[in-house]
């Protein structure tokens, strides 16, 4: 499969940065560090929507814990390119996590307000235990400090699309990662 040399959206140019095929290696990586933490659990695992559903579905499958369920929450911060700095959770948890292991998958930790906010959330419902899981990390954005126990990538503080990462709801149909061109 061909790789687009750059993609153009609301009128900024990206360039490829992370291939679909060292994404599903990371992927690999990851699951099976899950895997070995988690393989004598019956987890919950809840995928925040809308950007980490690829990942999810890929990481889900690899992890490939039968005894387990996957559910989906969603909060939202972002605006553009930037974020507001206020987490909204938008579509709640239904499901049941008391005792449980439970891993958030999410797409990528940038300030880490959302990470934060969700671990304080699903803290107050009782699990055995909550971890998290995401794609992409940069660590020079945060302003918590918070560190995901299961990272794909630690990337420097731009913005990317692609692979389920959007940009005004755009793009995440890509299959590969791309990251704004500097000019
Ligand atoms: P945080 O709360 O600042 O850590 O932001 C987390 C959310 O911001 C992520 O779940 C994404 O939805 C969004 N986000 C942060 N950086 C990017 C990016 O480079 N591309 C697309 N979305 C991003
Ligand atoms: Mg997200």
């Amino acid at each position: 499969m061909e790789i687009d040399k750059q993609v153009t959206v609301n009128g900024l140019t990206f360039v490829p940065y992370l291939t679909r095929d060292k994404i599903a290696e990371q992927i690999k990586r990851v699951a099976s560090e899950i895997r070995n933490d988690l393989k004598d659990s019956s987890p919950v695992f809840i995928c925040v929507l809308n950007g980490a559903f690829m990942f999810a579905a890929d990481l889900y499958r690899e992890i490939g814990i039968n005894d387990s369920v996957i559910t989906f929450v969603k909060y939202s911060s972002y605006e553009g390119t930037s974020t507001t700095g206020k987490v909204k959770e938008v579509i709640g948890l239904k499901e049941d996590i008391e005792g449980k292991d439970v891993v958030i998958i999410e797409d990528i930790v940038d300030t880490g307000l959302t990470a934060v906010k969700m671990i304080e959330d699903l803290k107050q419902r009782n699990p055995k235990s909550v971890r998290f899981a995401t794609l992409l990390h940069k660590p020079e954005s945060s302003k918590t400090g918070f560190i995901p126990d299961y990272t794909a990538f630690s990337i420097p503080p731009k913005f990317i699309i692609g692979y389920g990462l959007d940009l005004d709801g755009k793009v995440r149909n890509l299959k590969d990662i791309y990251i704004i061109r500097e000019e």
